[in-house]
Parts: structure tokens; sequence; C-alpha cells
């Protein structure tokens, strides 16, 4: 058997779309999958954030498109679509990562306005991009969709209720539309992150008294001893996008630093002696 598609993880000649692009996570998978060889179409609702990604995209001698606006509205993932194909060609990769913690609280204190919101950016958002960029990835027989979901969507988190079931709800979005799309060779996948250091968790930790020791116990309880970064993230969706990972759909995959595979804080035992 032939190992020649094993040379490496490439995205020469691929057309990408990232939502999100203006900071963190979708920021540093657009410089990555660009980096790796793709031209890449950028969307963040952020004045001039989506720009100042395309700016470096173009510095690393691709080709990009920005686009101000919201994920969650249907006319203006339509229409960046549409312009994409127009300018890039046929987009192969799409990832979705515009998303929103909204205000945070349990649900005994959820607003209607709170969840409706948390679900129009993280769930219509993630739809609206998988229903587009699956029209032309079904034509040409290939593509492959990364939803952003998160640890928060396998498991939950106290006093994150909208934030919890937007993520909830995209594993099965992505599980469903990978089925719809399995036989046109479209593969549609969520990666799972915990803590990663990015503005969202930044922000976040700027509104507690004390959010750097929360931030150091985030990292001790992740049995790699630390929390994840923007490239940690990046190089999963890379990989899950790219021809190598030919058999992954329908897949939630955790990039969580071990944190996952516990059920303790982890912390050695007592009869645990470290040489
Ligand atoms: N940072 C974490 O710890 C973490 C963990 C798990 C999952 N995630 C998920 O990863 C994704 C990226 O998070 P991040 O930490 O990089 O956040 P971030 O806030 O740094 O970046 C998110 C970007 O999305 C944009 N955005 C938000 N709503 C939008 C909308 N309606 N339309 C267009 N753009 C919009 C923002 O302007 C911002 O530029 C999110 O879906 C988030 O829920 C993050």
């Amino acid at each position: 058997m032939s190992r020649e598609r094993f040379a490496g993880l490439t995205h020469k000649g691929h057309v990408a779309f990232v939502t999100g692009a203006g900071s963190g996570i979708g920021r540093e998978t657009a410089l990555t999958l660009a980096d790796l060889g793709a031209d890449v179409a950028v969307l963040d609702w952020t004045p001039g954030a989506a720009n100042d990604t395309a700016t470096e995209i173009e510095h690393m001698g691709r080709r990009a498109l920005a686009f101000t606006g919201d994920t969650g509205d249907e006319r203006t993932i339509v229409d960046a679509f549409a312009r994409t194909r127009e300018t890039l060609g046929e987009v192969d990769v799409a990832v979705a990562c515009a998303g929103v913690l909204g205000q945070g609280g349990p649900v005994f204190e959820t607003s209607v306005a709170d969840f409706e919101q948390v679900m129009g950016v993280n769930v219509r958002g993630s739809f609206l991009v998988t229903r587009e960029a699956a029209k032309g990835m079904r034509k040409q027989k290939s593509g492959a969709i990364v939803l952003l979901s998160s640890l928060d969507g396998l498991q939950a988190e106290h006093g994150m209720f909208s934030y919890c079931t937007s993520k909830g709800a995209l594993l099965n979005l992505a599980r469903a539309a990978a089925l719809d799309l399995a036989r046109d060779n479209v593969r549609v996948n969520c990666v799972c992150p915990s803590v990663t250091y990015t503005p969202l968790l930044t922000g976040r930790l700027a509104t507690i008294p004390n959010g750097d020791a929360v931030l150091a116990s985030y990292a001790e309880r992740h049995p790699l001893g630390r929390v994840l970064t923007v490239g940690d993230i990046a190089s999963a969706i890379a990989f899950v996008t790219s021809s190598i990972a030919t058999g992954i759909t329908g897949a939630a995959i955790p990039v969580d630093a071990g944190i996952g595979a516990t059920w303790d804080n982890y912390r050695d035992p007592p009869w645990v002696h470290r040489g």
C-alpha cells in the first residue's frame, strides 16, 4: 500500500472560510491554514478585525477576503460564501469559530434575551456556515467542516447555562450534518477545547476579582499542567480538516490537556511519589 498521501500536513490549493477569525482561536486557525497553503476568507463582527487578519494572510503570500458581519445572520453568511466562491473559488474547509459566552449565570437567572443571543451566534451561526459550505462541497464531492464546541459541550459547567446548552447542541448538529453529507464525501466534526488562553477567557477573568488565581487553578487542574494555547486548537483543526484525516466525521474531538480523562481534580494521590 502506498503511503504517499501521508507525506505531511498541507492545505495547499485549499480555500478556507473561517468565522470569528478576528481574534483568538479563529484568528490562529485562519493564519495556520494560510501557513499550510490555503487561501482564506475570514469573517468577524468586530469592526476592523477581519481586515487585520486578512492583511496578515496576504503578507504570508496567500489570497484573503475579509467580511465584517454577524455569523448568525442568514443574508450575511449566504452572501459571504457566494463572494468567496466568486473570488477565491469553491470552499474546501469551513470553520465556525465565532462564539459568545453571553451573560453567564445559572438556569434560574437566565433571560430569554441572553439565551437567544447565545444560541443565535453559537448554534444558528454554525448551522448557517455548515449549510452554505455544504452546498458547494457536495458538488465537488469533498470538503471538511469544523464547529467549535467546547468541553462545556461534552460536559456542563455550573453557572454557564446558555453557553453549555449551545455547545452541547453543536455536537449533534455536527453528527446530523455529518450523516447528511457522508455519501458526498463531506466531513463534519466538532473540536472541543478546554480552557484556552484567548481574549474571550481573559475578558471573562477580568470580570471577577481573583482572575489570576482562577487562571492558575485552571492550569493546575489540567493534567498537562497548563491551559491550552490557540496553537493547540488551531493545529487540531488544521489536522481534522486536512486530507490526512480522511476517516474522521461526526466526531467530537477533545483538545483538553487531559482534563476530560479524569473525574477528579488532577493531583498526585498520596501513594504516588515523583522521583
Ligand atoms: N477560549 C476558550 O477557553 C474556549 C474554550 C472552548 C471553546 N471555545 C470556543 O472557541 C471559539 C473561539 O473562542 P475564542 O476564545 O477564540 O474567542 P474570542 O472572543 O477571542 O474570539 C471570538 C471572535 O468571534 C467574533 N464573534 C463573536 N460573535 C460573532 C458573531 N455573531 N459574528 C461574527 N463574529 C463574531 C468576535 O468578534 C471575536 O473576534 C468560540 O466558539 C468559543 O466558544 C473557547
